[in-house]
């Protein structure tokens, strides 16, 4: 039999993924999984990004431009522009999601075992695309009892070495809600200028802000305009993650030049959801204060609830949608697969993320969980009586 290659072999698993099997066969036996595991929220995508696409007389469904219609990317920057981020249409590439602009970033400034310095627990894909494009990834340690805040910067600056491209954010953070203030964007902005590498901020949740506190965007720092690239999507925004449009945006023109040409070998973006996420541009900020609020709601219902289990320690998110929670047992992997496969209440058992995947460091986060609160009030105060419950019946 022909192999397949090493970089595939060594190509992690999704950790939100890979226990969909055992929640499939559950629900086959007839058990109701409720999902705690992955970020599809339940908000209903904005009328008019829908009705855009219904209402179109396209009769050729073309390529679009390679990094994105005009029209399109001019909108995308008025949107930068009211949230006091200069940007023209000219720095951004529109991508299917985020995850291609992460790809796209990642192979435009590193070659094979260059290396990506990213805070941990981190959203788990990056090491998927780290292997894909043969970079390492060097994780920083951030910890539950700081909330997941950004680890001391001298963390970061003893692992930079002569082949160190980036520091790698998320902010807000997923998996861990963290919020990161504008004291902490400066000192990484002043440690990215002072090595020359460059800083990138996935911000695909920038909305999901809570308890009033704003987005500091790496685009607004001063002085950072070719060290700065950053990941965004319209997925979580306008809750549409099936039209899988993202765009890669950065004022340094060699970066965005060279980037331009891995987008040119996958010719576009696809047409019918740059027609569905333009419209979605227009989305009045109502819809926002809206969903807002209901996360909000959710947070605050999930922490109140999670704090009623003995042993657990909760790191308390302040913006997108997740939560990592620390239970008392050793192997999160084990109990979120015995969640599925032999543990139910009436019929109904939860599906949660299994921690260690979003971890680079081997041991780190293996009694962890990550909850994302995307279900709506009474389904998670259900979902967290189960995993009470379980925990009391789990013999480990
Ligand atoms: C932090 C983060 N970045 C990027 C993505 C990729 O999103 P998409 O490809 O749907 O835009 C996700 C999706 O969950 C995410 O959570």
């Amino acid at each position: 039999m022909p192999s397949v290659s090493n970089k595939g072999l060594t190509m992690p698993q999704s950790p939100i993924r890979k226990l969909v099997p055992f929640a499939e066969s559950a629900k086959k036996r007839g058990i109701n999984v409720i999902h705690l595991n992955i970020g599809q929220p339940d908000i209903k995508t904005p009328q008019q990004a829908l009705d855009a696409v219904k209402n179109n007389n396209i009769n050729v469904l073309e390529y679009s431009r390679t990094e994105g219609s005009e029209e399109f990317r001019t909108k995308i920057a008025k949107y930068y522009l009211k949230n006091d981020i200069a940007i023209s249409a000219t720095d951004i590439i529109v991508t299917t999601g985020g995850s291609e602009a992460l790809s796209f970033a990642m192979n435009t400034i590193a070659d094979t075992d260059d290396e990506i310095i990213i805070p941990e627990p981190f959203y788990a894909n990056y090491n998927g695309f780290a292997t894909a494009c043969g970079v390492t990834v060097v994780p920083v340690v951030s910890k539950i009892e700081d909330n997941f805040a950004l680890p001391p910067i001298e963390d970061f600056e003893k692992l930079i070495t002569p082949r160190t491209k980036a520091i790698l954010i998320c902010n807000p953070g997923n998996p861990t809600g963290y919020l990161y203030s504008e004291e902490e964007i400066q000192k990484l902005a002043a440690l990215v200028k002072k090595h020359n590498i460059y800083l990138v901020a996935d911000e695909v949740y920038r909305e999901f802000t809570y308890d009033n506190k704003t987005h500091a965007s790496i685009l607004k720092e001063e002085g950072l305009a070719e060290h700065a690239i950053v990941i965004d999507s319209v997925s979580k925004r306008y809750s549409m993650c099936g039209a899988r449009i993202g765009y890669l945006v950065s004022k340094n023109k060699e970066f965005i030049a060279t980037a331009m040409k891995f987008a040119q070998a996958r010719l576009s973006p696809p047409t019918y959801a740059q027609i569905a996420s333009e419209a979605a541009l227009d989305t009045p900020d109502s819809y926002f204060a809206e969903v807002k609020t209901e996360y909000v709601a959710r947070r605050n219902i999930l922490i109140a609830e999670l704090e009623k289990i003995e042993g657990i320690k909760i790191a308390r998110p302040q913006g997108a949608f997740y939560c990592i929670a620390e239970l008392p047992i050793k192997d999160a992997d084990h109990f979120a697969q015995w969640l599925l496969e032999d543990f139910n209440i009436d019929n109904e058992t939860v599906m949660v993320a299994p921690a260690a995947g979003f971890y680079a460091t081997e041991g780190l986060g293996k009694n962890q969980i990550r909850i994302a609160y995307v279900l709506d009030q009474e389904s998670l105060k259900r979902a967290v009586f189960i995993l009470k419950e379980a925990l009391k019946s789990y013999k480990g």
